[in-house]
């Protein structure tokens, strides 16, 4: 596992996604559960639409575009097809560290 260091986590709200560029990966970071999740920004359906700036609560993000909703903890979708990448995130010592090798 290769973590590299994103952000702080207080930089992490509840309910809303904040949007991180981490070795060029376009990546957000919500909270769910107690826990930072990090997922890809593109939407899987068009690859266009940023889900940073979707709906997001308890821990299911919509896409503005056409309204597909994902959950940010295993990256299904809640109402339709496709899948969420996701990346192991976790926080340590108020430092949060993402995984980029693996999905
Ligand atoms: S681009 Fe996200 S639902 Fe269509």
């Amino acid at each position: 596992m290769t973590r590299l260091a994103v952000c702080k986590e207080n930089d992490v709200r509840s309910g809303r996604g904040l949007r991180v560029t981490l070795n060029g990966e376009d990546l957000v970071l919500f909270r769910a559960d107690g826990k930072i999740c990090a997922v890809a920004n593109n939407c899987p359906h068009q690859h266009f639409a940023k889900l940073h700036d979707g709906l997001y609560e308890n821990g299911i993000v919509t896409c503005p575009m056409h309204g597909w909703s994902f959950d940010v903890r295993t990256g299904a979708s809640t109402n339709a097809g496709g899948r969420l990448k996701t990346f192991p995130a976790e926080s340590v010592n108020g430092t949060v560290y993402v995984d980029l090798t693996q999905e």
